[in-house]
């Protein structure tokens, strides 16, 4: 059975800018506190919806791949801020970037999506139930953050990423993956009042509320834990990894995490100054600048973790 690859990768950053500084105005913060506790230092604000932003990495990733969109089969979106719950943001890609012949549909699975999406896709090339797979993880988290709550609303930014999956006919791809859940501790990271238990009304638009804390605890532990396990299903061990591409919520969940695996910062990508906890799309943006970088050599083994509401976790060996 032919290993489906990745065979092409983007991402799209809208380009408003919101700095610390910027949100001392808006909140009671400081530069100072959010660059010590998070190592954030910006994020970005889209102004467009979350479908164009996942439309546009995804044109960009199948640029890459040197596929025509209607060479798609499917397209998944992973978010947790769809433009709307009916059509899916899927649904609305798949016009935008005009695939044609593909399905369509999301996944929501909170920061953990993109692993979770990376795991169907790859299971159904290989099942033979589809050939070619447009996986996006995209998000637009200011519009549910409330800037007097300085809890959460320095944390998030907008942004997507995006991978083209194809059966390659080679070895390698998904080595092995693990994805987990735990939904008696879903009050400790949630969007309340989103769907059908209500809207705050005209006044108000549903917001993010997250125990830091306990979420903070719980992300080092299940998200070290699942690397671990996913190496050993693989067969491989640390020592062996390149490039650990944690999800980036904060700079001292992901040095905690990466102790405990006991890798260096040399093997572990960060890009959260820039861009903040992009949810479902921090780990494809953090791929795509790992490889713009050059972090990811051919034949690299990397290992993906991630971590986030539901509450949910995955990890993945590639
Ligand atoms: O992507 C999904 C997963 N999400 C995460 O993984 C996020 C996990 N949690 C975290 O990253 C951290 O818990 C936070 C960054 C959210 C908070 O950091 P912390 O070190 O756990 O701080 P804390 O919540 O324990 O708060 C410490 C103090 C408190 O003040 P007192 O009670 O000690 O006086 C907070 O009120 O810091 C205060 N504080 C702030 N001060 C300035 C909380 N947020 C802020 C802020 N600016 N933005």
């Amino acid at each position: 059975m032919p290993a489906p690859l990745i065979t092409g990768w983007g991402k799209c950053l809208p380009p408003a800018v919101l700095s610390n500084t910027d949100l001392e105005a808006l909140t009671d913060t400081t530069d100072d506190w959010i660059s010590t506790r998070t190592g954030m230092k910006e994020r970005r604000v889209s102004h467009v919806e979350t479908s164009d932003l996942a439309a546009a990495a995804g044109r960009e990733a199948l640029a890459a791949a040197g596929l025509d969109p209607e060479g798609l089969d499917l397209v998944i979106v992973a978010t947790c801020t769809p433009d709307r719950l009916v059509p899916s943001a899927a649904a609305l890609v798949q016009q935008k970037v005009g695939a044609t012949r593909a399905a369509a549909m999301d996944l929501n699975a909170a920061c953990s999506g993109f692993i979770y999406g990376l795991a169907v896709a790859d299971q159904m090339i290989r099942a033979g139930a589809v050939r070619r797979v447009l996986l996006i993880g995209a998000e637009k988290l200011h519009f549910f953050l409330d800037f007097s709550d300085r809890a959460t609303s320095v944390l998030f930014g907008d942004g997507a990423g995006a991978v083209v999956l194809e059966e390659a006919g080679e070895d390698g791809g998904l080595l092995a993956f693990e994805l987990g859940a735990d939904g008696t501790a879903a009050e400790i990271l949630c969007i309340p009042q989103s769907g059908t238990e209500g809207f705050p009304g005209t006044e108000r638009r549903a917001r993010v509320q997250m125990e830091g804390p306990t979420v903070f605890r719980r992300a080092v532990e299940a998200m070290g834990d699942s690397a671990l396990r996913v190496l050993e299903k693989a067969g491989l061990g640390l020592d062996e990894v390149d490039l650990f591409i944690p999800h980036q919520a904060n700079l001292r969940i992901i040095e905690a995490t990466a102790r405990r695996l006991g890798l260096d910062a040399s093997r572990v990508m960060v890009n959260l100054a820039a861009y903040g906890n992009t949810s479902a799309a921090s780990i494809p943006i953090a791929l795509a600048e790992a490889l713009e970088q050059g972090r990811v050599r051919p034949g690299a083994l990397l290992v993906l973790a991630a971590f986030g509401g539901g509450l949910t976790w995955a990890a993945a060996a590639y």
